[in-house]
């Protein structure tokens, strides 16, 4: 009884991973990130909350290791769907608000716009 209700809450915890989530989306400038990749505002990447980062299963010491970093995320607002690849954490949370390249960014929103509201995103599996 005891090993099924530990189960039972380990698949809860894992699934919350890839759940979606609503949050602010913002214009991000990357560089070497913290998956220990270098990447430019040309290619379609994206960056989620140190918080969100770090509670990712399989996430060590090492952000380089972060399963993570072998995931795509995908954010969906008012009828646009974007694919990215995540690459990097911001930290100070919101937990929930993720940024992406430019070039991804404009998908959504002309750059002066700053930011987009209340976007909803999820963790490819
Ligand atoms: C997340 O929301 C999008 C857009 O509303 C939807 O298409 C997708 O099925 C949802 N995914 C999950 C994992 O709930
Ligand atoms: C991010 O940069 C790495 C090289 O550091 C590269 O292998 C990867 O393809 C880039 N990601 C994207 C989505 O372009
Ligand atoms: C991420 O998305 C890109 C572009 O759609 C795709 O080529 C790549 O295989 C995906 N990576 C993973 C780990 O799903
Ligand atoms: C949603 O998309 C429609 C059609 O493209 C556009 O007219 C409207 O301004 C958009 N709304 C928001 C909040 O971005
Ligand atoms: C946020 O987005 C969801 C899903 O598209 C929508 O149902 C909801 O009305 C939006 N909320 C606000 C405050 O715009």
């Amino acid at each position: 009884m005891l090993a099924f209700v530990t189960l039972s809450a380990l698949i809860v915890v894992v699934n919350a991973q890839f759940q979606n989530n609503t949050g602010t989306l913002f214009n991000f400038v990357p560089g070497l990130g913290a998956c220990g990749f270098t990447n430019t505002s040309s290619q379609t990447v994206a960056t989620v909350s140190g918080q969100f980062f770090d509670a990712f299963p399989g996430a060590t010491a090492n952000p380089n290791n972060n399963p993570i970093c072998h995931h795509n995320l995908t954010i969906t607002h008012n009828g646009t769907s974007l694919t990215a690849a995540i690459v990097d954490l911001f930290p100070g949370g919101p937990e929930f608000n993720v940024g992406l390249s430019t070039s991804a960014f404009q998908k959504f929103a002309p750059l002066s716009q700053g930011i987009v509201n209340n976007v909803t995103w999820h963790v490819n599996q």
